[in-house]
Protein backbone atom coordinates (compact mmCIF):
# COMPACT_ATOMS: atom_id res chain seq x y z
CA UNK A 1 0.00 0.00 0.00
CA UNK A 2 1.65 3.72 -0.66
CA UNK A 3 2.49 5.43 1.96
CA UNK A 4 0.93 8.73 3.12
CA UNK A 5 3.87 10.37 4.17
CA UNK A 6 7.33 9.27 5.24
CA UNK A 7 9.53 10.01 8.18
CA UNK A 8 13.29 9.23 8.59
CA UNK A 9 12.07 6.64 10.59
CA UNK A 10 8.41 5.61 9.74
CA UNK A 11 5.50 6.44 7.55
CA UNK A 12 1.51 7.08 7.43
CA UNK A 13 -0.46 4.65 5.73
CA UNK A 14 -4.32 5.59 4.89
CA UNK A 15 -6.03 2.55 4.71
CA UNK A 16 -7.14 -0.84 5.82
CA UNK A 17 -4.60 -2.18 8.32
CA UNK A 18 -5.94 -5.59 7.52
CA UNK A 19 -4.34 -4.78 3.92
CA UNK A 20 -1.57 -3.76 5.04
CA UNK A 21 -0.27 -6.31 7.20
CA UNK A 22 -1.40 -8.76 4.74
CA UNK A 23 1.56 -7.15 2.30
CA UNK A 24 3.88 -7.37 5.52
CA UNK A 25 6.50 -10.82 5.89
CA UNK A 26 5.48 -13.21 8.85
CA UNK A 27 7.62 -12.50 11.80
CA UNK A 28 8.72 -9.12 10.99
CA UNK A 29 7.49 -6.32 13.70
CA UNK A 30 8.53 -6.52 17.07
CA UNK A 31 5.40 -4.60 18.54
CA UNK A 32 2.26 -3.99 18.03
CA UNK A 33 0.74 -1.24 19.75
CA UNK A 34 -2.80 0.11 19.32
CA UNK A 35 -5.79 1.56 20.69
CA UNK A 36 -8.63 -0.27 19.11
CA UNK A 37 -12.38 1.51 18.33
CA UNK A 38 -14.10 0.49 21.52
CA UNK A 39 -16.86 -1.82 21.47
CA UNK A 40 -20.44 0.14 21.25
CA UNK A 41 -22.89 -1.95 23.54
CA UNK A 42 -26.12 -0.59 22.09
CA UNK A 43 -29.04 -1.74 24.00
CA UNK A 44 -30.31 -5.45 23.51
CA UNK A 45 -33.09 -6.81 25.84
CA UNK A 46 -30.50 -10.05 26.89
CA UNK A 47 -27.18 -10.80 26.92
CA UNK A 48 -24.41 -9.59 24.97
CA UNK A 49 -24.71 -9.94 21.64
CA UNK A 50 -22.58 -7.04 20.59
CA UNK A 51 -19.75 -7.86 22.75
CA UNK A 52 -19.51 -11.23 20.72
CA UNK A 53 -19.75 -9.18 17.41
CA UNK A 54 -16.86 -7.30 18.44
CA UNK A 55 -14.59 -10.39 19.11
CA UNK A 56 -15.39 -11.60 16.15
CA UNK A 57 -14.34 -8.62 14.02
CA UNK A 58 -11.02 -8.57 16.03
CA UNK A 59 -10.93 -12.10 15.73
CA UNK A 60 -9.11 -11.36 12.00
CA UNK A 61 -6.98 -8.72 13.33
CA UNK A 62 -5.85 -11.13 15.77
CA UNK A 63 -4.83 -13.57 13.11
CA UNK A 64 -2.69 -11.07 11.40
CA UNK A 65 -0.99 -9.82 14.44
CA UNK A 66 0.37 -13.42 15.13
CA UNK A 67 1.16 -13.86 11.58
CA UNK A 68 3.49 -10.67 11.78
CA UNK A 69 4.65 -10.76 15.07
CA UNK A 70 8.66 -11.67 15.85
CA UNK A 71 8.65 -14.70 18.07
CA UNK A 72 10.04 -12.35 21.03
CA UNK A 73 7.43 -9.70 19.90
CA UNK A 74 4.01 -8.12 21.76
CA UNK A 75 0.80 -7.17 21.02
CA UNK A 76 -0.59 -3.98 23.59
CA UNK A 77 -3.99 -3.02 23.35
CA UNK A 78 -5.28 -0.15 24.87
CA UNK A 79 -9.49 -0.54 25.35
CA UNK A 80 -12.17 1.19 27.47
CA UNK A 81 -14.76 -0.61 29.36
CA UNK A 82 -18.14 -0.21 28.24
CA UNK A 83 -21.70 -0.07 30.56
CA UNK A 84 -24.56 -1.92 29.01
CA UNK A 85 -26.93 0.71 28.17
CA UNK A 86 -29.98 0.99 30.07
CA UNK A 87 -28.61 -1.15 33.16
CA UNK A 88 -26.16 -0.32 35.26
CA UNK A 89 -23.61 -3.51 34.49
CA UNK A 90 -20.50 -3.87 32.47
CA UNK A 91 -20.14 -5.42 29.16
CA UNK A 92 -17.61 -8.31 29.23
CA UNK A 93 -16.63 -7.65 25.98
CA UNK A 94 -12.83 -6.26 26.55
CA UNK A 95 -12.32 -9.78 28.98
CA UNK A 96 -13.83 -11.88 25.61
CA UNK A 97 -11.28 -10.13 23.72
CA UNK A 98 -8.59 -11.52 25.87
CA UNK A 99 -9.76 -15.04 26.53
CA UNK A 100 -10.39 -15.05 22.50
CA UNK A 101 -6.77 -13.65 21.44
CA UNK A 102 -5.25 -16.19 23.85
CA UNK A 103 -7.26 -19.39 23.75
CA UNK A 104 -8.09 -19.25 20.07
CA UNK A 105 -5.24 -17.10 18.29
CA UNK A 106 -2.58 -18.65 20.59
CA UNK A 107 -1.31 -15.20 22.67
CA UNK A 108 0.20 -15.43 25.99
CA UNK A 109 -1.24 -12.64 28.54
CA UNK A 110 1.80 -11.13 29.79
CA UNK A 111 0.48 -8.64 32.46
CA UNK A 112 -2.85 -6.83 32.14
CA UNK A 113 -2.02 -2.99 32.75
CA UNK A 114 -4.83 -0.32 33.97
CA UNK A 115 -4.26 3.38 32.30
CA UNK A 116 -5.80 5.09 35.28
CA UNK A 117 -6.69 9.14 33.83
CA UNK A 118 -7.25 10.89 37.01
CA UNK A 119 -9.17 13.76 35.27
CA UNK A 120 -11.80 11.44 33.90
CA UNK A 121 -15.17 12.97 34.60
CA UNK A 122 -17.40 10.85 36.87
CA UNK A 123 -19.86 8.88 33.96
CA UNK A 124 -22.94 7.43 33.22
CA UNK A 125 -24.00 10.39 35.21
CA UNK A 126 -27.36 8.57 35.91
CA UNK A 127 -25.71 5.89 38.05
CA UNK A 128 -22.83 7.75 39.22
CA UNK A 129 -23.97 11.43 40.20
CA UNK A 130 -27.88 10.78 39.75
CA UNK A 131 -28.29 7.81 41.80
CA UNK A 132 -24.72 6.91 43.55
CA UNK A 133 -25.20 3.72 42.81
CA UNK A 134 -21.68 3.37 41.22
CA UNK A 135 -18.26 4.60 41.35
CA UNK A 136 -16.17 6.94 38.92
CA UNK A 137 -14.82 4.40 35.74
CA UNK A 138 -11.22 5.85 35.62
CA UNK A 139 -9.36 2.98 34.21
CA UNK A 140 -8.69 1.43 30.78
CA UNK A 141 -7.54 -1.67 30.81
CA UNK A 142 -4.21 -2.15 28.59
CA UNK A 143 -3.97 -5.91 27.86
CA UNK A 144 0.16 -6.73 26.82
CA UNK A 145 0.15 -10.03 25.25
CA UNK A 146 3.11 -11.62 23.91
CA UNK A 147 3.50 -14.51 20.93
CA UNK A 148 5.86 -16.79 23.62
CA UNK A 149 5.91 -17.02 27.30
CA UNK A 150 9.23 -15.20 27.01
CA UNK A 151 8.85 -11.61 24.80
CA UNK A 152 11.62 -9.18 24.86
CA UNK A 153 11.05 -6.96 27.97
CA UNK A 154 12.54 -5.20 30.45
CA UNK A 155 11.71 -3.17 33.16
CA UNK A 156 14.45 -1.05 33.63
CA UNK A 157 13.48 0.90 30.95
CA UNK A 158 10.64 2.38 32.38
CA UNK A 159 11.55 2.70 35.71
CA UNK A 160 9.86 5.80 38.29
CA UNK A 161 11.65 7.95 41.43
CA UNK A 162 10.96 6.10 44.61
CA UNK A 163 8.06 7.08 46.53
CA UNK A 164 8.43 9.94 49.77
CA UNK A 165 7.99 6.65 52.25
CA UNK A 166 10.47 4.65 50.30
CA UNK A 167 13.09 7.32 50.36
CA UNK A 168 12.84 7.68 54.00
CA UNK A 169 13.84 3.71 54.61
CA UNK A 170 16.48 4.13 52.63
CA UNK A 171 17.74 7.20 54.32
CA UNK A 172 16.54 5.43 58.19
CA UNK A 173 17.42 1.98 57.65
CA UNK A 174 15.41 -1.03 57.11
CA UNK A 175 15.52 -3.58 59.60
CA UNK A 176 14.91 -7.07 57.45
CA UNK A 177 12.19 -9.11 58.92
CA UNK A 178 9.02 -11.65 58.50
CA UNK A 179 6.09 -9.83 57.38
CA UNK A 180 2.54 -10.55 59.22
CA UNK A 181 1.64 -11.65 55.99
CA UNK A 182 4.29 -14.38 55.59
CA UNK A 183 6.71 -12.29 53.69
CA UNK A 184 10.33 -12.30 54.28
CA UNK A 185 11.20 -9.30 53.43
CA UNK A 186 15.34 -9.06 53.28
CA UNK A 187 17.74 -6.50 53.94
CA UNK A 188 18.52 -6.35 49.97
CA UNK A 189 14.73 -4.51 50.28
CA UNK A 190 17.06 -1.51 51.49
CA UNK A 191 19.43 -0.93 48.47
CA UNK A 192 19.20 2.05 46.66
CA UNK A 193 18.79 1.08 43.27
CA UNK A 194 18.09 4.74 42.33
CA UNK A 195 14.64 4.35 41.17
CA UNK A 196 11.67 2.42 41.71
CA UNK A 197 9.96 -0.81 39.34
CA UNK A 198 6.60 1.15 38.59
CA UNK A 199 3.23 -0.85 39.22
CA UNK A 200 1.34 -2.07 36.47
CA UNK A 201 -1.03 1.50 36.83
CA UNK A 202 -0.02 3.99 34.71
CA UNK A 203 -1.41 6.98 35.74
CA UNK A 204 -1.69 10.08 33.70
CA UNK A 205 -4.38 12.61 32.51
CA UNK A 206 -5.84 13.17 28.89
CA UNK A 207 -6.06 16.31 29.45
CA UNK A 208 -4.09 17.21 26.07
CA UNK A 209 -5.09 21.24 25.04
CA UNK A 210 -2.38 23.47 23.67
CA UNK A 211 -0.34 20.86 21.73
CA UNK A 212 1.36 21.24 18.63
CA UNK A 213 -0.63 18.73 17.11
CA UNK A 214 -4.21 20.87 18.18
CA UNK A 215 -2.65 23.77 17.13
CA UNK A 216 -2.04 22.32 13.50
CA UNK A 217 -5.40 21.14 13.28
CA UNK A 218 -6.81 24.67 14.30
CA UNK A 219 -4.84 26.37 12.02
CA UNK A 220 -5.46 23.70 9.22
CA UNK A 221 -9.27 24.12 10.28
CA UNK A 222 -9.28 20.18 10.43
CA UNK A 223 -11.32 18.53 13.38
CA UNK A 224 -8.47 16.96 16.12
CA UNK A 225 -9.27 13.16 16.15
CA UNK A 226 -11.85 12.87 18.93
CA UNK A 227 -10.04 9.74 20.86
CA UNK A 228 -6.38 10.17 21.56
CA UNK A 229 -4.36 8.27 24.01
CA UNK A 230 -1.41 10.48 25.86
CA UNK A 231 1.83 9.74 24.33
CA UNK A 232 3.02 8.55 27.78
CA UNK A 233 0.76 5.35 27.18
CA UNK A 234 2.14 3.94 23.93
CA UNK A 235 5.76 5.03 25.18
CA UNK A 236 5.98 2.68 28.13
CA UNK A 237 5.73 0.24 25.95
CA UNK A 238 7.96 1.21 23.45
CA UNK A 239 10.53 1.70 26.05
CA UNK A 240 10.17 -1.52 27.53
CA UNK A 241 9.31 -3.64 24.58
CA UNK A 242 11.58 -2.72 21.91
CA UNK A 243 15.17 -1.43 21.25
CA UNK A 244 16.18 1.48 19.09
CA UNK A 245 15.76 -0.01 15.41
CA UNK A 246 13.02 -2.51 15.88
CA UNK A 247 10.01 -2.41 14.07
CA UNK A 248 6.20 -1.01 15.67
CA UNK A 249 2.98 -1.15 14.06
CA UNK A 250 -0.08 1.20 15.53
CA UNK A 251 -3.08 -0.97 13.18
CA UNK A 252 -5.49 1.44 14.30
CA UNK A 253 -3.79 4.64 14.42
CA UNK A 254 -5.76 7.72 14.53
CA UNK A 255 -3.65 10.74 15.18
CA UNK A 256 -0.64 8.87 14.99
CA UNK A 257 0.50 9.32 18.52
CA UNK A 258 2.34 6.36 18.28
CA UNK A 259 4.27 7.11 15.47
CA UNK A 260 5.15 10.56 17.16
CA UNK A 261 6.57 8.21 19.94
CA UNK A 262 8.68 5.85 17.90
CA UNK A 263 9.79 9.00 15.81
CA UNK A 264 11.33 10.61 18.73
CA UNK A 265 12.44 7.35 20.61
CA UNK A 266 14.13 6.11 16.73
CA UNK A 267 12.04 3.06 16.63
CA UNK A 268 10.78 2.47 12.84
CA UNK A 269 7.12 2.24 13.27
CA UNK A 270 3.80 2.38 10.92
CA UNK A 271 0.91 4.14 11.54
CA UNK A 272 -2.22 2.53 9.44
CA UNK A 273 -5.61 4.79 9.81
CA UNK A 274 -8.24 4.14 7.60
CA UNK A 275 -9.91 7.40 7.93
CA UNK A 276 -8.44 10.08 5.19
CA UNK A 277 -9.78 13.18 7.68
CA UNK A 278 -7.71 11.46 10.64
CA UNK A 279 -4.43 11.28 8.50
CA UNK A 280 -4.34 14.56 7.32
CA UNK A 281 -4.85 16.06 11.19
CA UNK A 282 -1.67 13.65 11.80
CA UNK A 283 0.40 14.88 9.49
CA UNK A 284 0.72 17.93 12.18
CA UNK A 285 2.68 15.84 14.09
CA UNK A 286 5.32 15.42 12.00
CA UNK A 287 5.62 19.21 10.27
CA UNK A 288 8.38 19.90 12.30
CA UNK A 289 10.84 16.95 11.10
CA UNK A 290 14.52 18.14 11.12
CA UNK A 291 14.27 20.17 14.03
CA UNK A 292 15.80 18.95 17.44
CA UNK A 293 14.14 15.76 19.17
CA UNK A 294 11.79 16.97 21.57
CA UNK A 295 12.62 16.00 25.10
CA UNK A 296 11.42 12.66 26.13
CA UNK A 297 7.75 12.75 27.84
CA UNK A 298 9.20 11.48 31.21
CA UNK A 299 12.25 11.53 33.01
CA UNK A 300 13.60 10.48 36.11
CA UNK A 301 13.94 14.24 37.25
CA UNK A 302 10.53 14.88 36.82
CA UNK A 303 8.97 14.85 39.93
CA UNK A 304 5.81 17.11 39.28
CA UNK A 305 4.52 14.20 37.88
CA UNK A 306 3.14 11.86 40.88
CA UNK A 307 -0.65 11.21 41.74
CA UNK A 308 -1.62 10.32 44.82
CA UNK A 309 -4.96 8.08 45.89
CA UNK A 310 -6.85 8.86 49.09
CA UNK A 311 -6.91 5.43 51.49
CA UNK A 312 -10.30 4.09 50.18
CA UNK A 313 -13.58 6.02 51.24
CA UNK A 314 -11.20 8.24 53.35
CA UNK A 315 -14.56 10.13 54.55
CA UNK A 316 -16.57 7.51 55.62
CA UNK A 317 -17.27 8.53 59.29
CA UNK A 318 -20.26 10.56 57.87
CA UNK A 319 -23.64 9.29 59.26
CA UNK A 320 -24.70 6.39 57.04
CA UNK A 321 -27.99 6.39 55.02
CA UNK A 322 -30.15 3.36 55.15
CA UNK A 323 -29.02 1.98 51.45
CA UNK A 324 -31.98 1.68 48.69
CA UNK A 325 -32.85 -1.59 49.10
CA UNK A 326 -33.89 -2.11 45.45
CA UNK A 327 -30.53 -1.18 44.41
CA UNK A 328 -31.43 2.24 43.30
CA UNK A 329 -33.61 0.97 40.27
CA UNK A 330 -36.60 3.89 41.23
CA UNK A 331 -35.11 7.21 40.66
CA UNK A 332 -35.56 8.95 44.14
CA UNK A 333 -36.87 12.84 44.38
CA UNK A 334 -33.71 15.17 44.37
CA UNK A 335 -31.37 12.35 43.03
CA UNK A 336 -28.57 14.38 42.06
CA UNK A 337 -28.70 17.08 44.32
CA UNK A 338 -25.60 17.61 46.64
CA UNK A 339 -25.61 15.70 50.12
C1 LIG B 1 -9.53 4.68 19.19
S1 LIG B 1 -8.99 5.30 17.65
C2 LIG B 1 -7.26 5.38 17.84
C3 LIG B 1 -6.78 6.69 18.41
C4 LIG B 1 -5.28 6.79 18.51
N1 LIG B 1 -4.73 5.87 19.51
C5 LIG B 1 -4.86 8.21 18.88
O1 LIG B 1 -4.39 8.42 20.00
O2 LIG B 1 -5.06 9.11 18.07
C6 LIG B 1 -9.21 3.96 16.55
C7 LIG B 1 -8.95 4.31 15.10
O3 LIG B 1 -8.94 3.13 14.31
C8 LIG B 1 -9.36 3.48 13.00
N2 LIG B 1 -9.70 2.23 12.28
C9 LIG B 1 -10.81 1.45 12.43
N3 LIG B 1 -10.73 0.36 11.63
C10 LIG B 1 -9.56 0.45 10.96
C11 LIG B 1 -8.89 -0.38 10.01
N4 LIG B 1 -9.46 -1.53 9.57
N5 LIG B 1 -7.68 0.00 9.54
C12 LIG B 1 -7.11 1.16 9.96
N6 LIG B 1 -7.69 1.98 10.87
C13 LIG B 1 -8.89 1.64 11.37
C14 LIG B 1 -10.51 4.44 13.27
O4 LIG B 1 -10.79 5.25 12.14
C15 LIG B 1 -9.99 5.23 14.48
O5 LIG B 1 -9.37 6.44 14.07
Amino acid sequence: MPNYHRTRFGRIVLGDSLDYMASLRPESVDLVVTSPPFGLVRKKDYGNVESHEYVDWFKQFGHAFRRILKPGGSLVVDIGGAWIPGQPTRSLYHFELAIMLCREIGFYLAQEFFWWNPSKLPSPAEWVTVRRIRVKDAVNVVWWFSVTPWPKASNTRVLTPYSEAMRGLLKNGYRAKLRPSGHDISSKFAWDNGASIPPNIIAVPNTESNSYYLRYCERHGLKPHPARFPAAVPEFFVRMLTDAGDSVLDPFAGSCVTGEVCERLRRKWACVEIRDDYVQAAMGRFEREGQPEQAALFSASSNGSSYRLHHPAALWNGPEKPLPADGGRKRRVGAGRPI
